[in-house]
């Protein structure tokens, strides 16, 4: 099984309606000067919810080969969640992607694992592929070494989910997110082959060959290649160099 390499950028609370309609149209200008092959290695940008109508106008008037999700999304489908952004409000936007359970939302809004197992349910029944974050501190690492606390994560964003067919999972460790230290290629493989076990595990071999897994964490065009030479590295998901233009365009482009 081949995976395609997907590589995301992940915008946090950065660009706003005009800044986000300008960054699409230059990255895609960018990258089609670049002959960059898309259907090679995809790409997708995920902007905060605000943006989503803009870029999905712009995805589809002009074509633009570009992929795009939000950061977060609701466990439930309607009702009163004040402030909440349900999943079928993003399939109606065509998103393809959801970012769920990312060390932010675990840390700054207590999420847990029962509470990103939920989301990823209602992410999978709007037909969104759950990007699903999962990653240790520096404390975690010091005590439990490098996979304990990743691998119980992705066990609890699992446990619920009966179809999960078409999943993503991100390795983020925390204490390589904005920090400018990345773990070396060699530790982000160790920790993606025990998270495909897991997935071999739970969801059966099939669907671990066939999920695609990815690193980040102060991913960089200097360093992109290194991870993506590693078998079971399939992409990244990547934070402050996702809104430097040239930067994002040359990790898309780390094959040459
Ligand atoms: O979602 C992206 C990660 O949090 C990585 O962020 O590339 O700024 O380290 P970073």
């Amino acid at each position: 099984i081949t995976r395609t390499p997907l590589i995301a950028g992940n915008w946090k609370m950065n660009l706003d309606h005009l800044q986000a309609i300008a960054f699409v149209q230059k990255l895609a200008w960018s990258l089609s000067d670049a002959k960059h092959d898309f259907g090679a290695v995809e790409v997708a940008v995920f902007p905060p919810f605000t943006d989503l109508r803009s870029v999905q106008t712009l995805v589809s008037a002009d074509k633009l080969p570009l992929a795009f999700g939000a950061q977060d999304v609701s466990a439930h489908d309607s009702g009163a969640y004040t402030g909440e952004i349900s999943g079928a409000f993003l399939a109606q936007l065509e998103c393809s992607y959801v970012v769920i359970g990312h060390s932010e939302r675990r840390t700054l809004h207590g999420e847990t694992d029962e509470q990103v197992g939920a989301k990823v349910s209602a992410a999978l029944k709007h037909n969104l592929v759950p990007i699903i974050c999962v990653g240790e501190t520096a404390e975690d690492l010091e005590e439990h070494g490098p996979s304990a606390v990743p691998v119980a994560q992705l066990r609890g964003a699992l446990i619920g989910v009966a179809s999960a067919a078409d999943i993503v999972v991100a390795y983020e460790p925390v204490w390589a997110i904005g920090s400018g230290q990345a773990a070396t290629p060699e530790q982000a493989e160790q920790v993606a082959a025990a998270l495909r076990g897991v997935l071999a595990e739970t969801l059966g071999e099939d669907v671990a060959a066939k999920t695609r897994i990815l690193y980040g964490g102060s991913v960089k065009a200097a360093n992109i290649a290194g991870f993506m030479r590693e078998p079971n590295v399939d992409g990244a998901l990547v934070g402050g160099a996702s809104l430097d233009l040239d930067e994002f365009a040359s990790i898309v482009r780390y094959q040459k």
